[in-house]
Formats: structure tokens, C-alpha cells, sequence
């Protein structure tokens, strides 16, 4: 399974990526708000990070303005996704740019209908939203199951599935094992899922005897 680090934040990509954990990153125009930063600085320097793919998202609704907001993103780097929202003007972009060989993330999806449709229009990646819909009690991971197993039926569609909008640890662990592509997990999740109580308790203890030894490596 894939991971992407869904923020705008370098230090956070940077750390990660040092310890293998990126193999790409997501970012939406909330994010971009969030870290203060130009947009196109931001992504460019994402990029110089990772080689993945680095999803970039338009913000015009209309598709002409789409498009072209598009290809002025994917210029910005080589490894640029162009992220659409799922609308029909998107989901026209993201045919166009799939034409011109550039790699689309439709986002925010939320039915496995919307889901198929994406496939259709070529997308690289469709982006499930798991946290919103169990935020209006919905189950989010039934999502998932539905569309890895759509995909599955028609081995001509080569959109991966993208799980978004995660949460918590449970939610890429019941991702992973429904055989979905990628999880796009913010910094905050992926250090959660190194914690383990007794991975601490464990460690304190060889520590401890250790010290009694008196010894040090170097
Ligand atoms: O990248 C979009 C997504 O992951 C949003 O997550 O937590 O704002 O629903 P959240």
C-alpha cells in the first residue's frame, strides 16, 4: 500500500520522507491556506522532496478556467497531479488532462457511483472521503470496500483508490486490508501509528538493564 502525507507542511514531508514513509502528498486549498505559504512555491518545493506524485488542486469551478488552471499546475513540476473536485466540469478536466497524459485525483467523492464515473473520465486517483462520512454517521470504509471491489470487476479501469480524509490508525489499517491503493494520511496519524504501548514499556525496560551493565557501544 502506498502512503501519502496529506499536508502542505515541508518540515513534516521532509521527516517523513527521510524515514521512507512518502510515496507522494497530497495537499487541497485548505491546506495551502493552512501553511501560509504561496501556492506554487509550496508545491514546487514539495516536488524537490518526492519523487510521487504531489496532488495540486484546482480552485475554479467552470472548465475552462479548470483546465487551465490545470496545466499551469502540472507545469509547476513533473510529478504535479492535478486534483479536480468531482462535478461535471471536473470530471470533464479531468478527461482533458488525462488526453494530454497528466495525472488526475478527483476529490471528494463520497458514493461509489461518483467513484465510477472518475474511472470513466480517466482518472489516476479518486479520492474517497472516510472521516466526513462517519462524521455524519455513514460508514466510510463500506465506501471503500464498494469501490475496490468495482474496480476489481473491471480490470480495464486503472484508477487507484486513494483513501482520504483519514482519521485514525483503524482507518488505514480497515483500508489496507480491503486492498485499497493509497492512503493519504496526515503527519499527526502516520506518528500515532508507530505508537504502541508496550513498544515504550519494552524499550524502557532494555534500557534500564542496560545502564546496569555499565557498558556503552561506542
Ligand atoms: O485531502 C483531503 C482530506 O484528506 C481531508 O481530510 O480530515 O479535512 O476530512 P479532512
Amino acid at each position: 500500500m502506498k502512503f501519502f502525507v496529506d499536508t502542505a507542511e515541508v518540515s513534516d514531508i521532509r521527516a517523513l520522507a527521510e524515514a521512507g514513509l512518502v510515496d507522494g502528498v497530497t495537499t487541497n486549498p485548505s491546506l495551502i491556506a493552512k501553511s501560509g505559504r504561496n501556492m506554487a512555491e509550496v508545491i514546487r518545493e514539495i516536488c524537490s522532496i518526492t519523487p510521487g506524485p504531489v496532488s495540486a488542486e484546482v480552485t475554479a469551478t467552470d472548465f475552462d478556467t479548470m483546465l487551465a488552471e490545470g496545466r499551469y499546475l502540472r507545469d509547476l513540476a513533473p510529478n504535479v497531479a492535478v486534483k479536480v473536485p468531482l462535478t461535471e466540469a471536473g470530471l470533464r478536466t479531468c478527461r482533458a488532462l488525462a488526453n494530454e497524459g497528466t495525472p488526475v485525483n478527483v476529490t471528494l467523492c463520497f458514493s461509489a457511483a461518483q467513484a465510477l464515473l472518475a474511472a470513466k473520465a480517466g482518472a489516476a486517483f479518486i479520492s474517497p472521503f472516510v472521516g466526513r462520512l462517519d462524521d455524519i454517521s455513514t460508514d466510510g470504509m463500506t465506501l471503500i470496500a464498494d469501490i475496490v471491489q468495482i474496480y476489481r470487476n473491471y480490470p480495464q479501469l486503472k484508477t487507484e483508490v486513494l483513501v482520504a480524509s483519514v482519521r485514525h490508525p483503524m482507518h488505514l489499517v480497515q483500508a489496507a486490508k480491503l486492498g485499497a491503493h493509497v492512503a493519504t494520511l496526515p503527519p499527526g496519524v502516520i506518528r500515532q501509528l508507530l505508537k504502541h504501548p508496550l513498544t515504550d514499556s519494552g524499550l524502557a525496560a532494555f534500557l534500564a538493564d542496560w545502564k546496569k551493565t555499565g557498558q556503552s557501544i561506542l
